[in-house]
């Protein structure tokens, strides 16, 4: 195996692929209506990388040290088949013949369908998206007719066919849904699902990102444990974005993802390949590596894998990192649009 570090030593572990462009919701923070309205323009079909393109280069991404592969979008389930593309990639396996973990997050919308087809095709893990349990709350951060029961009902047939432990990612915007935070913890509680609330992004330019809208991690858990006391539980391997905590009465573990607060760039070892081929190095990068012309300009796989090293070690994104050094400075510095997104 290519021993593969970046400038700050960080390993290549995690790959995320995403497999459509498109959404069936519109949640505010994510694909705000005003700028994925009718008129946007979705990627074709042909810019789209196909199952056997995204498996051949998963392969090569196995073997130089990822170990997770994770499906995501725009929303996942609306590619066509994606089952037949987990099937593919669960079969990989990492240089000591054991099988690499599939994950996928999804907004659940389609998941009480395709939950059975999902657990047979390999899929490992499962994330879904649910930000409120009140319906008039649901739709004002998924600015879509999508009934929150929907959501609901893909969960429990996830969690019906074994596709354990769910887990739950809930965005928290201030003002929007910081009133679901507890009615969330109580509806998951002791449920099984793995609940993490996540402190709202300035990722891309769209979405109106004021540091003044984010919950902090920290008042979160505040909130929580002062219903439901909570005691910190140990990472499950080093780089989890989520830091865990368990209700101390057994009823079960939440997470928080504290990206603006408490960035964790210093231990991100996670890699993005979009629907059209390219690579990012950072949620926050504005630049991509077109990996699809030599790809598909027939380059074989030890020049493909010389490409992606020579990015990797070249990688220095600590995005976070440097916006939480700035959220110190005066609220003016703040101003991101510097950066891009
Ligand atoms: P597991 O530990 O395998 O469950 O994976 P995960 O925590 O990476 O899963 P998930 O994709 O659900 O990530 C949770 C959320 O954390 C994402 O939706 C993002 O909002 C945030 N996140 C994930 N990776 C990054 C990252 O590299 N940088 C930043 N800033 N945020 C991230
Ligand atoms: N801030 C935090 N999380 C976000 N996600 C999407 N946009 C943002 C943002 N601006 C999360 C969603 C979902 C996953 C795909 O990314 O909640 O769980
Ligand atoms: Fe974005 Fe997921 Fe919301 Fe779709 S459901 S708009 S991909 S956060
Ligand atoms: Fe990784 Fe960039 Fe997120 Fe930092 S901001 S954790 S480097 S993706």
């Amino acid at each position: 195996m290519y021993p593969v570090t970046d400038t700050l030593q960080r390993p290549l572990r995690d790959l995320r692929i995403s497999v459509t462009d498109r959404c069936n919701m519109r949640c505010t923070y994510c694909m705000p209506r005003e700028a994925f309205g009718k008129n946007f323009v979705f990627l074709q079909r042909a810019e789209l990388l196909g199952f056997e393109e995204i498996t051949r280069l998963a392969r090569l991404f196995v073997g130089l040290g990822v170990r997770k592969l994770r499906l995501s979008g725009g929303e996942p389930l609306l590619r066509h088949g994606v089952e037949r593309l987990i099937e593919q990639l669960a079969r990989l396996e990492d240089d000591r013949g054991r099988p690499v973990e599939v994950a996928l997050t999804t907004n659940g919308t389609l998941l009480a369908a395709k939950a059975h087809s999902l657990k047979d095709a390999g899929l490992t893990r499962l994330t879904v998206s649910l930000d409120a349990l009140s319906a008039e709350v649901f739709r004002k951060m998924s600015d879509s007719g999508v009934a929150v029961g929907r959501v609901l009902d893909g969960i429990a047939a996830a969690q019906a066919v074994g596709l354990a432990p769910v887990k739950v990612n809930t965005v928290v915007k201030r003002g929007v849904n910081e009133g679901e935070i507890l009615p969330l913890v109580r509806h998951f509680r002791l449920s099984g699902v793995i609940l993490r609330f996540i402190e709202f992004m300035d990722v891309g330019t769209t979405n109106g990102w004021r540091l003044d809208d984010v919950v902090t991690a920290q008042e979160i858990l505040e909130r929580i444990d002062r219903a439901h006391p909570l005691r910190p539980v140990d990472p499950n391997y080093v780089g989890e974005v989520a830091k865990r905590w368990a209700f101390v009465d057994g009823g079960g573990e939440i997470g928080v993802i504290a990206s603006v607060t408490q960035a964790f760039c210093h231990e991100c070892t996670r890699l993005r390949l979009s629907t059209d081929g390219r690579l990012y190095t950072c949620l926050f990068a504005n630049e991509g590596y077109d990996l699809r012309s030599p790809l598909r300009g027939g380059e074989g796989d030890q020049h493909l894998r010389e490409r992606v090293v020579a990015l990797w070690s070249r990688r220095g994104d600590r995005y976070s990192q440097l916006r939480h050094d700035a959220t110190a400075l005066p609220v003016k510095k703040i101003e991101m649009s510097y950066i891009g997104g």
